[in-house]
């Protein structure tokens, strides 16, 4: 199997150097072999290459069974001309490798119970929930978009943008990953609003069709956002996209106790597909052995699941890192008094030891 590494900036060298060490340590254990390829993404490139995206990155991700990222961005990018920003880098390698379909499991572990902003009586039923976000089109890349200025003021705007066939093919992966689990997807959009959001939900119910087997209801995105912190136990999938998935992922990372938990796979119809921490390249603790490892690790097991059709591996990850929780390990975003503080490395070698 042939992973292209793409460390990007600030936590990403060292998150990602947690996730390799896993990926040998299942191959070891389970008899096979990972073959690495390193690539420059974000900042690091723009330093090297003065853009985001060298195209050598984009064949070298091609190339592979599978991209592994770790986060782009950070101060020192800032101030860059928009154009050549570290997350056009993202943004871009998503569109170059046609990952339309970005699933982001929010899990509330019971072992981080704690480590939820809500109530205890909320959460009671835990929180179980898979945000399907389209992710390359939307507002994201819509046109026309500008910046720009007008009568002597600056002025900007950008195009929400939804064709049929790319609503269809993400409500499918919405449904279809509802029926290996709780077997309903929420659709969210602002069709009280947003003639797009009309055009959204018409398409995902017409789809719906090929789907009687599973739920299907509808929500506007600012109930959703109220309803994620109301009663996140009524979730199962939420289908969604490109903006209104980016916040909600966030909204519903918070609250399995850290960011530093979850996990994300971007997909494609085919192809190698890619994966990612959701939590971004944290600059303030870039380089002091602080981050929370676990986010990329949890994505390593995606990447088994989804590419590689190894189950029984990705499962065998996961339940090291439940067990490194178990044992009372946390890095500084999950924190709780009593517990077993450890940085990025350590976390790591608690999780290979469990492995
Ligand atoms: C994410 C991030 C990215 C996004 C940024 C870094 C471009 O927030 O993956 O959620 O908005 O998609
Ligand atoms: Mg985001």
């Amino acid at each position: 199997m042939k992973i292209c590494i793409l460390a990007g900036d600030g936590i990403g060298p060292e998150i990602v150097a947690q996730g390799v060490k896993v990926l040998d340590k299942v191959g070891e254990k389970f008899g096979c072999t990972f073959e690495y390829s390193e690539a420059l993404i974000g900042g690091v490139a723009i330093d090297a290459t003065g853009g985001p995206l060298p195209d050598s990155t984009v064949e070298r991700c091609k190339e592979a069974d599978a991209v592994l990222l770790g986060a782009v961005g950070g101060p020192k990018w800032d101030t860059i001309d928009p154009s050549i920003r570290p997350e056009k880098g993202l943004l871009g390698i998503r569109k170059a490798m046609g990952l339309f379909a970005n699933l982001r499991p929010a899990v509330l572990f019971p072992q981080l119970k704690h480590a939820c902003y809500l109530r205890p009586d909320i959460v009671e039923n835990g929180l179980d929930v898979m945000v399907v976000r389209e992710l390359t089109g939307g507002i994201y890349f819509g046109e026309p978009r500008l910046e720009g200025e007008i009568e002597g003021e600056r002025y900007g705007y950008n195009t929400m943008v939804y064709r049929e066939h790319e609503i269809r093919r993400i409500a499918r992966v919405a449904f279809e990953a509802a029926r290996k689990r709780g077997g309903r997807v929420c659709s969210v959009d602002k069709a009280n609003v947003l003639d797009v959001s009309r055009v959204w939900r018409d398409v995902v119910v017409d789809e719906h069709a090929e789907y009687a087997d599973v739920e299907l209801s509808h929500m506007y995105v600012d109930n959703a956002a109220m309803q994620l912190v109301r009663d996140p136990g009524q979730f199962d999938v939420i289908v969604t996209g490109n903006l209104f998935g980016d916040i909600l992922s966030d909204e519903a990372a918070a609250i399995t106790g850290s960011i530093g938990m979850l996990p994300s796979a971007s997909l494609g119809a085919d192809g190698p597909g890619l994966y990612e921490p959701i939590h971004g390249s944290a600059p303030d603790i870039a380089g002091q052995d602080k981050a929370n490892p676990l986010a990329t690790i949890l994505s390593i097991a995606m990447m088994l699941r989804h590419s590689m059709d190894m189950a029984e591996e990705a499962d065998c990850i996961e339940q090291a890192v439940q067990k490194t929780l178990e044992q009372g390990y946390r890095t500084g975003d999950i924190m709780e008094q009593g517990a077993k503080a450890v940085g990025t490395k350590a976390m790591g070698a608690a999780v290979l030891e469990n492995l």
